[in-house]
């Protein structure tokens, strides 16, 4: 074979080669839970302005300096696949001027996204997300939604196990004041940190609160423990979130070394980790992003949201019984013998497949003339719960032998009366 899959790609093939049976499942699930919470879908562009993220995520953040694939199109403009979701959304409610309709609405979105990461277990360069965007409010009431959401669709998977760890980064003042404290305490014990942390003392200091590396973690917490810098409408805001995720009974923990990786994010940020993920371990990550509507040339208004990842969670699903969610459709195969059975059976088919079905079905036949022993093991390979079997005798009495693959009782039903046995045993 000349042709492989780009590196930290990934074909996504039915069973039992692959799972796209447990991503539709989970997509199906996502949906009714994100209906139940008032979101309505949003499906953007794969491609968007590099501008666009340079400015939301921020010039010096990994994702704009290293992760992007980026190319420059015909007319010379620099296109991006896009890294993540949130960007193009609040670029989306401002084209289309939703804010002027109702400045709050929420949206929910699945679907590609791409970095340039080194691909390992849980980190691909075409990966998919789950995430949701209430834009329009700076309500604490809208934090504690959005955690709840996120924890809704967990729980929906069937995912145990999971912690929410949460942060308040305070206002744009509030970050700006914390990144110069640490400046300047954290340039005092330079020489502990790694070479990564040395150039972001100077970019983007937050980013040392995060970092993974061993010398730098102890040396932050024990630099790091008395700092104080939320004003107090910021630390209002935070104990509101938290009075409303109590009130849920949803449990968190608190921890002030969450920081993010993208710049857009201001008050609350929050990662739902899992211990069965190993060293990427957010199952996903979100929170407050109450300048990134105005930053991007619309009006000042709140927003929050969060985003969760596929692959991810998939990885955790195949660790627990969340890795059989039902797959209840019910499946129906027409085994014929004989050129004038398969034609007759090929125009009961098309017929069943275009009834009215309160049940989600699968309708299925043999083109190629198989053995009717053959057909029968195919049947059973696709989880066949009802067979139709037609041959010349069906053919001439104007019947089907529809067998029931559990029980393996037979019996004859008229062709005109199939559809509506069919339903009686579904
Ligand atoms: P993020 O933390 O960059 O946030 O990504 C969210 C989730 O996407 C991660 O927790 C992880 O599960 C998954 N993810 C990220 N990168 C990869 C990768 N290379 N391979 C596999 N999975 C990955 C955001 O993207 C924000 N837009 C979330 C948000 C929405 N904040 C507010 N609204």
């Amino acid at each position: 074979m000349n042709y492989k899959s780009v590196k930290g790609t990934a074909d996504i093939l039915p069973a039992p080669a692959g799972s796209i049976e447990l991503r539709q499942a989970m997509e199906s699930i996502s949906q009714d839970v994100f209906q139940r919470f008032g979101y309505r879908e949003v499906r953007t562009p794969i491609i968007e302005e590099r501008s666009l993220f340079v400015k939301s995520i921020g010039e010096e953040t990994d994702i704009v300096t290293k992760e992007m694939f980026s190319f420059k199109d015909r007319g010379e403009r620099e296109i991006v696949l896009r890294p993540e979701g949130t960007a193009p959304i609040v670029r989306a409610y401002l084209e289309a001027n939703l804010h002027k309709t109702d400045a709050f609405q929420k949206f929910y979105y699945i679907g590609p996204m791409f970095r340039a990461e080194r691909p390992q277990a849980g980190r691909m360069r075409q990966f998919h997300q789950i995430g949701a965007e209430a834009i329009g409010s700076g309500l604490p009431e809208i934090d504690a939604e959005i955690i709840r959401l996120l924890a809704a669709l967990l729980d929906a998977m069937k995912i145990r196990g999971y912690k929410i760890r949460i942060n308040n980064l305070g206002c744009k003042d509030d970050k700006a004041g914390l990144s110069k404290t640490l400046r300047t305490i954290l340039d005092k014990e330079k020489n502990a940190l790694c070479d990564d942390c040395k150039k972001r003392l100077d970019k983007n200091p937050l980013r040392v609160l995060d970092c993974k590396n061993e010398s730098c973690r102890t040396m932050v917490r024990s630099v790091f423990k008395s700092v104080k810098f939320l004003c107090e409408n910021c630390e209002g805001h935070f104990k509101k979130v938290l009075a409303c995720l109590d009130d849920l009974n949803i449990k968190y923990e608190l921890d002030p070394f969450i920081v993010r990786g993208l710049d857009y994010y201001t008050q609350t940020v929050f990662e739902v980790t899992h211990p069965e993920l190993g060293s990427q371990d957010a199952l996903g990550a979100g929170g407050r992003y109450d300048n990134l509507i105005s930053d991007m040339g619309g009006p000042e208004l709140g927003a929050a949201g969060f985003a969760l990842g596929v692959e991810r969670i998939l990885i955790v699903a195949a660790k627990q019984e969340a890795a059989a969610y039902p797959d209840d459709k019910k499946v129906i195969y027409i085994a014929t013998m004989g050129e004038a059975a398969k034609k007759k059976g090929f125009g009961l088919l098309d017929s069943l497949r275009g009834g009215k079905w309160e049940k989600k079905m699968s309708f299925d036949m043999d083109y190629e003339n198989k053995s009717l022993k053959a057909q029968m093991r195919e049947a059973d390979k696709l989880g066949a719960k009802l067979v139709l079997i037609i041959g010349d005798d069906e053919i001439a009495k104007g019947e089907v032998m529809l067998r029931d693959m559990m029980t393996k009782e037979q019996q004859s039903v008229k062709f005109d009366d199939v559809a509506r046995t069919i339903k009686g045993k579904i």
